[in-house]
């Protein structure tokens, strides 16, 4: 395995290559990110890494800096997968001096976890558009547990025009649905117990749209109202198409529940995709 530090190494050692697979993460790798590199080694043998926890994409330096770093036990993972190449560049090599060209998005960008965390897809898209330019691959692979983000990707690729495939994988989950997220170690015992109760509801929740108990809106608040009871804060919890992200329009059968959520100070999201 070899780890790369430098845009330069990068460049030079993935120049004559061709059939790359990109897999980003921003370490603290779990079950998660593994489905996502096994992915995509049934693809190509030429499987890049990127491991950088990126300053542009958090809302708070607290968030930033309590986000876990454990680059150690990640390269021992990453040995293990065989992954050929890992690119762990530092905010200097990466960023440079201020970035102040950034990616325009569209609305949707500010709704739903855009919303709660204003600039947060544009930091995202933007250091993705940079690593797709370095990196250049040929596939790229994103979880659907960021739902909103792989749906902004694909945009992006398509609308920048990204000679790139993405291909979304689905969310791996832990024991009780909980699904596997770095934030996840960063929870109490208490509240760990408490965490995969967001999951089950949205599992309640499709449920109730299927069999169309009540108008989404009534669904969706007594479910807020549900987890606000049980010692969460929610951000919050929303019926959409999966197809727009917008409030589903009247014969719209393809369907996303999303949500938001925080246990203490540990915020998780979490989706569920149907059809109706
Ligand atoms: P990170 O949170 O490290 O996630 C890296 C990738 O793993 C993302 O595509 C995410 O959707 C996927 N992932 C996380 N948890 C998952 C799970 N339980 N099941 C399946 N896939 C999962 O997402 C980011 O980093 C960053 O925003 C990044 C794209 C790297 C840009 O900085």
């Amino acid at each position: 395995m070899r780890v790369i530090h430098s845009q330069s190494e990068l460049i030079k050692t993935l120049k004559v290559l061709t059939n790359i697979a990109f897999v980003p993460t921003m370490g603290n790798l779990h079950e998660g990110h593994h489905k996502l590199i096994e992915e995509a080694l049934k693809k190509t043998k030429y499987v890049v890494v990127s491991i950088f926890i990126n300053p542009l994409q958090f809302n708070s330096k607290e968030d930033f800096l309590s986000y876990p770093r454990t680059i150690d036990e990640d390269l021992s993972i990453l040995q293990k997968l065989n992954v050929p190449f890992v690119f762990t560049p530092s905010k200097e090599d990466i960023l440079g001096a201020l970035q102040i060209i950034e990616i325009h998005l569209p609305n949707i960008a500010n709704d739903l976890c855009g919303k709660f965390r204003p600039g947060h897809f544009n930091g995202v898209t933007t250091i993705v558009c940079k690593l797709f330019n370095l990196i250049r691959p040929d596939l790229a692979f994103f979880g659907k547990k960021d739902f909103q983000q792989l749906f902004l990707i694909k945009e992006l690729v398509k609308q920048l025009n990204y000679p790139i495939q993405i291909i979304g994988i689905d969310t791996i989950r832990d024991y009780d649905g909980l699904a596997k997220s770095s934030r996840n170690t960063l929870l109490s015992a208490e509240n760990r117990k408490k965490a995969s109760q967001l999951f089950k509801l949205m599992n309640t929740m499709k449920d109730e749209v299927i069999q169309k108990t009540s108008s989404f809106k009534e669904i969706e608040e007594s479910a807020t109202k549900s987890l606000n009871t049980s010692g969460w804060a929610v951000d919050y919890i929303a019926i959409r198409s999966a197809q727009s992200l917008k409030t589903p329009v009247h014969d719209e059968n393809h369907i996303v529940i999303l949500g938001a959520a925080s246990l203490g100070s540990v915020r998780l999201i979490d989706n569920i995709e149907f059809c109706i």
